[in-house]
């Protein structure tokens, strides 16, 4: 039985270096599913102004320490002690010299549950480290800044045996894989299963040429193309774009169907999700293979900011994850649509970051204190981490940005640095001082923007007033201003630009900016491209925004006032007040607009979901009333059907993409206007289109919109059946018809449905997707996870305590659904503290899951 942990709080402010050098380090693996041996020999050299210190290990309590020797003698007894998650050899057993630490361990990968350490996924043996996973595989200093090269020889009867770096040495049971870039044992990792690749190259700028595998279960190879196509497009923008040339003669990929994450930049074997690796047109949607692509070139982007640098504690874990989040969101704007990619990108954090950055879990980008470091890799370290380079890069400009870059790479190549080194790259690049800058990085919370207009006729002159100001977050009362950077654009009365983005700097509490030498009064396109993660409250009506709907040429901004148009109807009619007029005749307007790009429409055409509907109210000192707010939006979609039935009918129809299906960027967009136009119209046909789509659609994008509209009108029993018989075996698909049914479901059965399927015998819930496919689908049912007599709250809380016992990370990461409960009425908090507070007191909590529920409960 585990042991009841105590809290125990780290500290940034704790930091300090390990005592010994790591030279390197030689790993032994015999693997078997209940008994694997690992030998770990580990070259160490006591630091000189750090001696007459113990050496301390980590190591999970769960290693069965078989022997340790140091320069092949055993040390006395009395000198090596084991202590909760430690091994501590004492200073007087150790040489003064260079020397050697021996040390065998046993361990059990078939009784792993947590997916960390080594475990095994469908037959196969697979390693997930980071953050503090190498621990439960061997005994070693588990921190980023202690890096070595590593030299792993494999003992198994696996036909693939995998590690990272170079291939060495392979005869019948014996693999050795040697990787001569020094790196922290966060980036190690281990393959040996049954797999088969598909395969490829890629030749370097500098002329090498790399061998590229996709490795796979036998059968899925048909799904993997997309995969390698995304990579081989990775590796060549990244020489274009940052110069920066990968460095060993092979990189590997593998798809593991048990996995925590989306995927893990191991060092030459990246391991995946395989949710993120396979991809067929029958099975994964227009999403899918953006996310693929996505996160394919994130993972090889860490390869430079992660892996050649990485951070010096985790801490700093933003370093590596802001970046390199930036940089795969400038790829996807490269391959894709820019505007469509900025405006998906800022749905996104305000859904997620802003969310987190105004409730209970609010922290730094840089936080100075944690309990589980897991609970860290969050919506603000990622994305809001990849807003504060982009803020960076708009102040310094785009080749201070580029200067920049270089110097960090040149200078930090080899190291495990820290934001202060990150900052000073840019001072010493470009001269600016960044002193007020770093606030994005230590100070939690969404500053508030208010812009005030004064228009001065006689003049021609128009003044803009900015106040910002920070609502306090958990420990941190007290927010200073920060450096905002703020860009504005005027437009004329006609509609054209009077004045081109300006970015002005916002550095006070309020700060006023002049605009001269106007005719007539502009309008003002505010925050244009969302050039900082701010909230922005300005005085504006409904007219003023449907003119810059109509005419602002910065794509972002227009996008932006359709969405205040839709929020302002939605909270009025939320709170049984009028509204949605100007937002249904404006969007008629657009939809109808040939010439606009059929992304862009259909982000238009689609409401703001029913948790940003409670954001807004929230914002504004209203108590959000989920049935209400359930109620309005379909009520406005509802009227935007009726009102442009004949268009968006005509869209559904034009809008079919002809002839084989293709991923590509054109094609998705035009089906997501049709399906945009099916979402409205699925209001007043009672489903019938859909139906008819279901049954002819090729491709997944068009079958699972399709299904989601039938099944809110009560009649998708049909095609839930068809589906579960066609895609049995394929769990990907499984994992999205698990996650459909409670997200469309009636709020008042959703936690119903959510129970039903999880007594299914294919509710395999110790499968990370498809428990995060059943639960998170309830999560996005607004008002069906918060439904007023707690069916919500009891289902999850249920399966959280129960999923506690077998994967902490999941049962922690999932508990953010509850994030929000603060902000609902008295008796939906209640229900809620009563859910929080049942895991609380669980029996056995883990320490992940335990640090999440106390921060929300505080
Ligand atoms: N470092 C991974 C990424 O962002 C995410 C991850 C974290 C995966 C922890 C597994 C465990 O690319
Ligand atoms: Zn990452």
């Amino acid at each position: 039985m585990s042991q009841p942990q105590q809290p125990m709080t780290h500290l940034l402010a704790d930091y300090r270096p390990y005592p010994f050098t790591l030279k390197a380090t030689a790993l032994e693996f015999h693997l078997a599913s209940q008994s694997t041996r690992v030998i770990a020999r580990l070259s160490l050299v006591p630091k000189a102004d750090a001696g007459g210190q113990d050496m301390v290990l980590d190591g999970g309590s769960e290693l069965e320490l078989r022997a340790l020797t140091i320069n092949g003698q055993e040390p006395d007894p009395r000198m090596v002690m084991r202590e909760g998650e430690t091994l501590t050899i004492r200073a007087a057993a150790l040489p003064a010299e260079p020397f050697v630490l021996e040390t065998e361990v046993q361990i059990d990968p078939s009784a792993n549950t947590a997916c960390e350490g080594l475990y095994i996924s469908g037959g196969m043996f697979c390693t997930q480290c980071e953050a503090e996973g190498f621990r439960h595989i061997t005994f070693y200093p588990d921190r980023p800044d202690v890096m070595a090269p590593f030299d792993v020889t494999i003992h198994s009867d696996k036909p693939v045996l995998l590690s990272n770096g170079n291939p060495v040495q392979r005869e019948a049971g014996l693999a050795r894989w040697q990787d001569p870039w020094p790196k922290p044992a966060y980036l190690f990792a281990l393959v040996a299963g049954d797999l088969v690749a598909i395969s490829d190259s890629f030749t370097t700028m500098s002329g090498r040429k790399v061998a590229l595998n996709v490795w796979v279960r036998p059968g899925d190879e048909d799904r993997a193309g997309f995969a390698m196509e995304s990579l081989i497009k990775s590796m060549k923008w990244d020489e274009e774009v940052y110069g920066r040339e990968y460095d060993l003669d092979v990189f590997n990929i593998v798809a593991v169907d048990d996995f925590n994450m989306g995927a893990m930049e191991n060092k030459g074997l990246n391991i995946f999700n395989s949710k993120l690796v396979l991809a067929s047109p029958e099975t994964a949607t227009d999403g899918d293979y953006e996310r693929i692509e996505g996160v394919i070139a994130h993972e090889y982007f860490h390869n430079w900011t992660g892996n050649r640098i990485t951070c010096r504690d985790w801490f700093q874990l933003c370093l590596k994850e802001g970046l390199t989040v930036f940089r795969d969101q400038q790829f996807t704007s490269d391959m894709r649509s820019a505007p469509v990619k900025r405006i998906t990108d800022v749905q996104a954090l305000r859904a997620r970051q802003f969310r987190e950055d105004q409730g209970p879990l609010a922290h730094p980008v840089r936080p100075d204190h944690y309990e589980e470091i897991n609970n860290f890799y969050t919506a603000t370290i990622y994305e809001k981490g990849a807003e504060v380079i982009g803020m960076l890069r708009q102040l310094v400009g785009e080749e201070g940005y580029r200067k920049a870059l270089d110097l960090y790479f040149d200078r930090h190549d080899g190291d495990a640095a820290t934001i202060e080194d990150w900052l000073q790259v840019f001072e010493d690049a470009t001269g600016r001082d960044l002193t007020q800058f770093k606030r994005w990085y230590t100070d939690a919370g969404t500053p508030h923007v208010e812009m005030h207009e004064d228009w001065n006729a006689d003049d021609g002159r128009l003044t803009l007033t900015l106040r910002q100001s920070t609502p306090p977050t958990p420990g941190q009362q007290d927010k200073p201003p920060r450096v905002i950077p703020f860009a504005v654009g005027l437009i004329g009365p006609n509609g054209q630009e009077v004045a081109a983005t300006r970015v002005l700097e916002l550095t006070e509490a309020e700060q006023s900016f002049t605009f001269d030498g106007l005719g007539a009064r502009p309008v003002v396109s505010a925050l244009r491209g969302f050039s900082a993660p701010v909230i922005l409250k300005r005085e504006i009506d409904d007219a003023t925004r449907a003119f810059l709907l109509a005419h602002d040429s910065d794509p972002f901004a227009r996008w932006e006032a359709g969405r205040d148009l839709a929020l302002s109807a939605l909270t009025a009619l939320a709170q049984g007040r009028d509204g949605g007029e100007d937002y249904v005749a404006a969007i008629g307007q657009l939809a109808g607009d040939d010439q606009a790009d059929p992304a862009f429409r259909a982000l238009c055409l689609n409401l703001p979901g029913e948790e940003e509907i409670a954001t807004r109210l929230t914002a504004s000192g209203v108590t959000p009333d989920p049935d209400a707010i359930h109620a309005a939006r379909e009520d406005l979609a509802r009227r935007m059907a009726e009102a442009h039935t004949d268009l968006l009918a005509g869209l559904y129809d034009s809008m079919v993409v002809k002839g084989p299906y293709s991923p590509d960027s054109d094609s998705a967009a035009r089906r997501a206007l049709r399906i945009a136009a099916l979402g409205l119209l699925n209001r007043i046909d009672g489903g019938d289109r859909a139906e008819v789509l279901f049954g002819i659609a090729g491709n997944m994008t068009e079958r699972m919109a399709a299904l989601s509209c039938l099944i809110r009108r009560g009649r998708g029993q049909a095609a839930l059946t068809a589906m579960a018989d066609q895609f049995a075996d394929n769990r990907l698909v499984m994992d999205k018809w698990f996650a459909v049914q409670p997200m469309a479901a009636p709020p008042a059965e959703a936690a119903a449905i959510a129970a039903r399927l999880a007594r299914r015998p294919d509710f395999d819930w110790k499968n990370p997707n498809r428990f995060r496919s059943l639960l998170g689908g309830l999560a996005a049912n607004h008002a069906g996870f918060h439904a007023a007599d707690g069916s919500g709250y009891d289902f999850t809380a249920d399966w959280l305590m129960k999923m506690d016992k077998a994967n902490p990370q999941i049962s922690a990461r999932m508990s953010t659904a509850f994030e929000t409960w603060p902000r609902y009425d008295a008796g939906r908090r209640a229900a809620a503290l009563a859910a929080l507070n049942r895991m609380a007191e669980m029996e056995g909590i883990s320490r992940n899951l335990r640090e999440m529920v106390s921060r929300m409960i505080a």
